[in-house]
């Protein structure tokens, strides 16, 4: 179960989480969540901090002996959320939250750095602490700090992120493919417009834009394997002024989910064919415009075995759940462009004590009692990889 500095260190994480969530800043915008961070990490001997971006710091702990490196990573960013829990601790910021539990991300991370800094002499290797900006907001900061260098030499990768999906004490797992990569397509229907007593001197593009819109229904069905999951949604359309008038255009957008590869990058050629050919047959055109969001998180198979084997031997085998994919995008995936890493789902649901809105809601609440069971997978994570007898 729990070390014993694990759990002396416990009401310190809880602090240091409440402290973040009561001044929670935007993605980009963490200036003093990062002075904060610096200023903690400052206080453990051995580390060595960088700044290579704006906002977010990198800590480094060099082991006594050679070896590998690992990054851990959390991300530090919080939403545009206008809290609702009237917690003593709740945002001090109008209309900004920590609504995802990305303070308890960076909390525990701290945490890690404090015990690990204690223990230089039984590590081979180098451990970078990554605290992470920006990930609610793509281009995202994982990719930034990766652009600066962070990730040159780093062998292996890993994060978690709370979930208020599966309870406290839980570990949510699964090697491969854990999160979707999230596109945005947007397409311009051109027509021609006119007076709506005369359609057969315009070309009409809300017609036309409906066809197309019925079309993409068959993308998924039609032009992707069935043992490939995809979503393709319209969300938002916009067209016309007036009751009498055929306007000119019609702007359809809408999002892509993918999980493998291929069909990721099969997706606008196969969104534009459409397009462009029902707005030809109806004498129109179109422009499309294919917007990357974030590439998905594929767990590396061994280090996921690896890392289940060591929840395991920590809190037993029950505490390891095999997941399904996640729909929600990660820009961890980023940092993996550079590295095999593993990224795992900490449970944080608790009936009980009432912890069960989902993140991103104005009246999420953390299970604070997860924080320990991340710190402690995170300690002995880095032990274990960075240990004399580390395969
Ligand atoms: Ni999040």
């Amino acid at each position: 179960m729990f070390s014993q500095e694990v759990l002396a260190l416990a009401p310190q994480v809880i602090q240091w989480r409440r402290r973040m969530h009561q001044h929670p800043e935007l993605s980009f915008q963490e200036f003093s969540t990062t002075d904060f961070l610096k200023e903690e990490l400052q206080k453990i001997p051995g580390l060595v901090l960088e700044t290579p971006t704006k906002t977010g710091v990198v800590a480094v702990l060099k082991g006594t002996h050679p070896g590998r490196t690992i990054a851990l990573r959390a991300d530090i960013d919080a939403l545009p959320i206008q809290e609702e829990t009237e917690l003593p601790f709740a945002s001090d910021t109008r209309g900004v939250m920590h609504a995802c539990g990305h303070d308890g991300h960076a909390a525990m991370l701290l945490a890690a750095a404090v015990l690990l800094a204690k223990k230089r002499e039984q590590l081979w290797g180098e451990v970078r602490f990554l605290f992470q900006h920006a990930e609610e907001l793509p281009p995202g900061g994982a990719a930034e700090m990766a652009r600066a260098g962070v990730m040159a030499g780093v062998d292996e990768a890993y994060s978690l992120h709370l979930s208020s999906t599966f309870p406290t004490g839980t570990f949510g797992v699964r090697a491969g493919a854990l999160t979707s990569a999230t596109d945005r397509f947007d397409i311009r229907i051109i027509g021609k417009g006119g007076h709506s007593a005369f359609p057969e001197t315009c070309v009409d593009p809300i017609v036309i834009a409906a066809q197309v819109i019925t079309a993409l229904q068959t993308v998924v069905s039609r032009r992707i394997r069935a043992v490939e999951p995809a979503v393709v949604s319209v969300c938002m359309l916009s067209a016309g002024q007036a009751y009498n008038i055929i306007p000119g255009e019609v702007d359809i957008t809408g999002s892509t989910r993918t999980f493998d590869r291929d069909t990721r990058e099969k997706l606008p050629a196969v969104l534009e064919q459409l397009a462009r050919g029902i707005c030809e047959a109806n004498g129109g055109a179109c422009e499309c415009k294919f917007t990357k969001g974030y590439a998905s998180v594929i767990n590396d198979k061994e280090l996921t075995r690896n890392s289940r084997q060591i929840i395991a031997d920590t809190f037993g085998d029950g505490a390891v759940l095999e997941i399904d994919p996640l729909m929600p995008g990660e820009d961890f995936s980023s940092l993996l462009d550079h590295c095999p890493g593993f990224f795992v789902e900490l449970g944080a649901r608790n009936e009980e004590t009432g912890c069960t809105v989902p993140h991103h809601n104005s009246k999420y609440r953390m299970d604070e009692d997860a924080l320990p069971y991340g710190t402690e997978y995170l300690y002995q994570l880095v032990l274990n990889r960075l240990s004399r007898d580390a395969d």
